[in-house]
Order: structure tokens, then sequence, then C-alpha cells
């Protein structure tokens, strides 16, 4: 997977420099080809003769060689690299990053870099818990940049925390996994509804449900990572969206909801609807906060739209929708009941009868069933659901 690939690896000031030696061996082992950049701070801790010598290519630290004055240009680099990897990437590095603090070779490399950007953090524990730390990790997501999670254990201090920078191999897996990713969505659009409604009672009041986003956020991620144009149209939730690919519209209301999934159908090519939808909402909104009173209150509930049904009853016989049932009980029947009624091509079924699945968790377990069958499958991280769900669009689609 990595064979030929061309690697730019920037090294910073970090204990975990002396990795990037193991790490440089383990991608010419697999027939890639490195081209070091270190800051000076790096230059501390690993020798450029040790990196040169692994790599057979001069390392890079200056903007210009001191001896000879000749040019190094980071333009260049930018565009003759396959992907960068900043392994160790020292906090101070990632705040520059993040900013566009362009006072190295190192960091004009990362800004003039056309290729994906993977950053492997290594800094003590009370570090990278820093909110300036993990903000500037946030930044580097919204950009696209591919973040390594450090590992947890001893650190350089002796304390034991999150912030070792991760293993070489590990690292080398990362990267054969994105070029052996598959691109089976390029030029596709994609609307997928995920998270709760609110449903507005009165000025401070609302109807909602626990649905967390998760499992829509992981199919956007999924999608997005294939090369789909993702549109995603979010209740409220906590979740981020990292791919640039995605493009995130944030509503409310059921109301709101349906209106952008109608605008936003008709060009897609499949649409994917996971948000708990509410059922009903408040006839009429009070415009002031309602105040106790010692009888009873009673909501007059209208129902909303149902926007599989809606986008059912429009979709063409290329596009394909897909739907989700979570039941309590006689499950399959009632999930088949929805493929019917809201003209599905397949629905994602989640009991909650099964441990793990469902609302709020980072797992799930479901059945997908369409016109001819079920076929369950076991629980699983949401990541790993998703990309089950997406396999089995792609055999929809293509
Ligand atoms: O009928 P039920 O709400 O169980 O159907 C669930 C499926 O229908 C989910 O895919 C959900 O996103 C979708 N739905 C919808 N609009 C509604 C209610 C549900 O799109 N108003």
């Amino acid at each position: 997977m990595l064979k030929g690939k061309k690697f730019v690896l920037g090294i910073t000031g970090s204990i975990a420099a002396y990795k990037a030696a193991y790490l440089i061996r383990a991608l010419i082992k697999k027939g890639a080809e490195v081209q070091v950049v270190i800051t000076p701070a790096g230059k501390e801790f690993i020798t450029p003769i040790t990196l040169s010598a692994l790599t057979s290519k001069p390392v890079i630290s200056e903007f210009f060689s001191q001896r000879d004055g000749t040019w190094h240009s980071h333009v260049d680099l930018g565009l003759w690299a396959d992907a960068m990897i900043i392994a160790p990437a020292t906090a101070s590095t990632i705040g520059k990053m993040a900013n566009g603090i362009a006072d190295n070779m190192l960091i004009t490399t990362y800004l003039s870099m056309k290729a994906p950007v993977f950053v492997a953090p290594a800094m003590d524990l009370d570090m990278f818990a820093h909110p300036a730390t993990q903000k500037n990790l946030e930044t580097l997501r919204s950009y696209g940049n591919h973040i390594i999670e450090p590992g947890e254990g001893e650190l350089a201090s002796h304390l034991v925390g999150k912030g070792r920078m991760e293993e070489p191999d590990n690292i080398v897996r990362v990267l054969e996994e994105y070029f052996s990713k598959k691109e089976d969505l390029a030029k596709k659009k994609i609307i997928i509804t995920a998270g709760p409604t609110y449903e507005k009672i009165d000025p401070v009041r609302f109807i909602g449900n626990y649905s967390s986003g998760k499992m829509g956020y992981a199919l956007a991620e999924e999608c997005a990572s294939r090369g789909a144009n993702v549109i995603l149209i979010s209740g409220p939730v906590q979740m981020k969206c990292m791919h640039p690919n995605i493009h995130r519209i944030n509503v409310e209301s059921a109301e709101e909801m349906y209106s952008t999934a109608i605008k936003e159908f008709p060009d897609a090519d499949a649409g994917i609807l996971c948000a708990a939808v509410a059922d009903f909402t408040p006839q009429t909104v009070a415009s002031e906060k309602i105040k106790r009173e010692k009888d009873d209150l009673i909501l007059q509930l209208k129902p909303t739209h149902d926007i599989a049904a809606a986008l059912g009853l429009i979709k063409t016989q290329a596009q394909k929708l897909v739907g989700f049932a979570l039941e309590t009980n006689d499950e399959e029947s009632h999930a088949q009941d929805k493929l019917k009624r809201k003209n599905l091509d397949f629905i994602v079924l989640n009991s909650l009868r099964d441990t793990g699945a469902g609302f709020q968790h980072d797992t799930n377990k479901i059945t997908i069933i369409d016109g001819k069958g079920s076929t369950s499958y076991p629980l699983k991280s949401k990541k790993e659901v998703a990309v089950d769900i997406i396999d089995r669009l792609c055999k929809e689609l293509f």
C-alpha cells in the first residue's frame, strides 16, 4: 500500500523524536520514500546524521543550506509529498500549525502542503490535556488534518497518563488504512439527518429526546472519507464533524429538518435518515414562559412531517433511501412495516433490548432489513457499524 509513496516527515523537539528513527525504518521497509524536515529543537533530540543515514536524503532544517546557500523550497515539498506526517508533534508546533505561525521550515512546509497531513502529538499529560492544546488540535481537525491520538502510559517525566506518541508501527497502520481507503462514493451527494429535534413549548422549554447524534456523525465521516459530498442536517448535538467533505446544516425543529431535507434531496444520490425526529410538536408555542398553575397543564400536540416518508414519495429509481428503526418489541415486523410505508431501500434496526445499542452509546448492534430478508451484525463500535451500513449502501448504488 505504501510502496512508492513519498512522505515528508516533520520532527519536532520532543523526547519521542527517537521513535521517528523507527518510523522511518518501517516506512522505508514498506517501499516508501521519506524526506525529513526537522525543527531546530528537534535536532537537540536526534541528530540529522542518523536521519539522513536512514532516509538516504539530506535532512532539511533551515530555509537554505548554510554551507552552499542551496534554497530549500517548502512549496516544492508541498507538491512532492503524498502525505506529511508530523511525529512527534509538540504542543508548540501544534499551536503554530493551528495559528499559521510560519517561523521555521517545518511550519512553512505544513502551510504549503497539498497532501493530507497526519499529526502524532507527544507531550506530558497535563500539556496534552490543557484546553489550549485541545483547542489547537480541534482547529487542526477542522482543517481536515488527521490526528493520531497519543497513547496512555508512563511518560518521559515518569508521570502516567495520555501523551505518549503513538508507536511507529501503529502510525504505519494508520497510513496504510488511509491509502487503502476506497473512494467509492466520489462525486456522490449524500444527505444524512442526525441527532434529536427540539420542539418548542415556550421560550425556555422544548420536547426533545436522548439522541446523541453519534451514529449519524459516524455515517457522515464514513461517507466523506469515501469521497462523498455529505450534507449533514443535524439537530442540536454536542458532536463536531471533522471531514472537509461534510457540509453541516444545523436545525432545531422537525419542521426545519423537513424543509432542509426536502430542499437538499432532489439532486442527492442517497439519503440516510438517522435523526430521532419528534413525531409530535405543540400546536402553539407560548410567547411567554408558561407559569406554574394549580391545575394540570395540557399541551395540545400535532403530528410533524415524516421526513423519511416524504422523501420516499419523491424518490426516483436511481436514488436510495435508508431509514432507521429503534424498537422495543416486535422489532422485525415493525421495521418491515416502516420499510414499506416509507418506501425505503433498507432499514437499520436497533433494539433497545440489546445492551450497548441505541441512544448515547458508543456501540451499536444492528440488523439490516430489506424487501428480501434480514442480516444481523454483532455488537460493534458506531464507527464500524457505519462502515457496514455504507458498504451495504454502495451495493444498492452500484
Ligand atoms: O416511524 P419511526 O419514527 O420509528 O421511523 C424511524 C425512521 O423514520 C428513522 O429513519 C427516522 O429518521 C425517520 N423519521 C423521519 N421523520 C419523522 C419520524 C421519523 O424522517 N418525523
